[in-house]
């Protein structure tokens, strides 16, 4: 077996592997902004990268894709449901989400996370060259920092969490939370997107019998040393940037703001179909300003795209219906005879397609309840290059943290997004270009080379 110096590994691999109807197989991008995110990172660097290829109960050979090797790890049916569904999706996610959703606690949910954390951690040890860097992604793998270590001593191991870690309080209700700290000591650099989510984590691995804790660091009773810092994760602004300018991008830019009817200003919007995205009051917020009249359906459209999201897991099916019942809603109110005010679509849609539609949006909508970035609102930045432009930003994205000339909206509070959407339509080209430029600057500068160099930079150095 070929090993390798620079090992992901993530839940997800950059590709998923769909079986038609007629048994041909298609592989797909796969959804989300982990992939986003370490797609270019592995393109740059090399390396192989281990992670689940989206279909149960199938075996599937590694292969070489884009300069990097891709690791197949496989599921079963049951682990698929208890591992992924379960544990990961409608226990921690939520969890971790400031119980936004109640979580979800079974046992055997657990026992199939531990089963699926040890084969992820095996595959990495079988594959590590001597001496190799192992970076792990995300809450579904939160146990194979330690595993690893145990099997593997020799190695370098990150970890970087791409959602928010929560507070002490919401943490501790977990049955299983010591595992989940212990797994996680087993990195030599745990990565958050913010530093809250950092503090949280070092208070509650001080309180673990036997580990002393300072300035961003812990010390274990076996002398090892675990460092926790922030990382806020980026995007490929440059490439983004060029594809968005790409005369194809373009045309298919100006094809889409015909298909919609030529408005004057289009409201953007797009999301994994999550509970956490805040799609509810977003829809909600922008269709009471088309019932007032506020926004006026002649001459604006409001586009909202929805990324089949854990399809089979309650909360999503519930918001699935509820978002189609709002929709419609307003539509039946609120539409011109040539559109309707809301142009929704439940599909995911290519790079190139997503570029254009963030090339027309006169003002980006992102509101998120919580989220631990959000690299959409980054993209927009990168993408949208008129100084005509407005991002309408939650103030409970790990992003609103360094976008900090976004429009802010606290997104439980209608009112409040209503009256700053407004703004966000109606101020002038002046006060729009000059928070445009700001924010472009910052994603520029601080793209996801940066950030992938400033982790592995410390890790190495750790
Ligand atoms: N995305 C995509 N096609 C779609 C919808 C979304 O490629 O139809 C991508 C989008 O460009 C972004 C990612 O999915 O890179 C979403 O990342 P984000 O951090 O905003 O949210 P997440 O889904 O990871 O919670
Ligand atoms: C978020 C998570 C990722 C996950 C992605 C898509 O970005 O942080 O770990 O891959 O959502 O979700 P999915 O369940 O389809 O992998």
């Amino acid at each position: 077996q070929e090993t390798a110096k620079f090992i992901v590994v993530a839940n997800r691999l950059p590709v998923d592997r769909i079986v038609n109807d007629d048994s041909t197989v298609d592989w797909r991008s796969s959804p989300g902004g982990l992939v986003t995110a370490l797609e270019p990172v592995m393109q740059a660097r090399g390396g192989a990268w281990i992670g689940w290829h989206g279909a149960a109960d199938e075996q599937v050979e590694p292969f070489h894709h884009d300069g990097y090797d891709v690791i197949p790890v496989a599921l079963s049916e049951l682990e698929v449901e208890r591992y992924y569904e379960g544990f990961s999706n409608a226990t921690l996610w939520p969890l971790y989400h400031n119980c936004i959703a109640e979580p979800v606690f079974h046992r055997e949910w657990w026992d199939a996370y531990r089963r699926v954390n040890r084969r992820f951690a095996q595959a990495a040890a079988d594959r590590a060259e001597h001496g190799a860097t192992v970076w792990v992604q995300d809450y579904q793998l939160q146990l194979v920092p330690q595993l690893l270590r145990e099997m593997r001593p020799d190695l370098r191991i990150g970890f970087f969490l791409h959602i928010p870690f929560p507070p002490i309080e919401l943490f501790n209700r977990l049955p299983w939370r010591n595992g989940i700290i212990n797994g996680l000591l087993g990195a030599d650099l745990v990565g958050f997107q913010t530093p809250g989510h950092g503090s949280n984590f070092l208070r509650l691995a001080r309180r673990q019998p036997g580990i002393e804790g300072a300035r961003g660091r812990v010390h274990l009773s076996d002398g090892r040393m675990v460092t926790a810092k922030a990382f806020p994760i980026s995007i490929d602004a440059a490439g983004m940037a060029e594809l968005a300018n790409s005369p194809k991008v373009q045309a298919e830019a100006r094809k889409l703001r015909a298909d919609l009817g030529d408005p004057s200003t289009i409201l953007f919007g797009v999301d994994r179909l999550d509970y956490s995205k805040g799609l509810r009051n977003r829809v909600r917020a922008v269709g009471e300003l088309f019932d007032s009249g506020e926004l006026n359906p002649e001459e604006v459209v409001y586009l909202q795209l929805a990324t089949p999201s854990r399809e089979r897991v309650e909360e999503y099916r519930i918001l699935r219906d509820d978002i189609d019942l709002l929709v419609g809603r307003i539509n039946s109110k609120s539409a011109s005879l040539a559109r309707s005010a809301v142009n929704y679509r439940y599909t995911s849609v290519p790079r190139e397609t997503l570029t254009g539609m963030y090339q027309i949006a006169d003002v980006m909508l992102v509101t998120p309840l919580l989220d631990g970035m959000n690299l959409v609102a980054k993209e927009y930045l990168a993408c949208r290059s008129r100084s005509d432009s407005a991002l309408v930003l939650s103030e409970f994205a790990g992003a609103a943290l360094e976008l900090k000339q976004a429009y802010m909206v606290n997104p439980y509070d209608i009112d409040g997004m209503k009256a700053t959407i407004l703004r966000a339509v109606h101020d002038s080209p002046r006060v729009k270009a000059r928070k445009m430029r700001a924010m472009r600057r910052q994603v520029f500068e601080h793209d996801i080379d940066l950030w992938a160099d400033s982790f592995l930079n410390q890790l190495e150095g750790e």
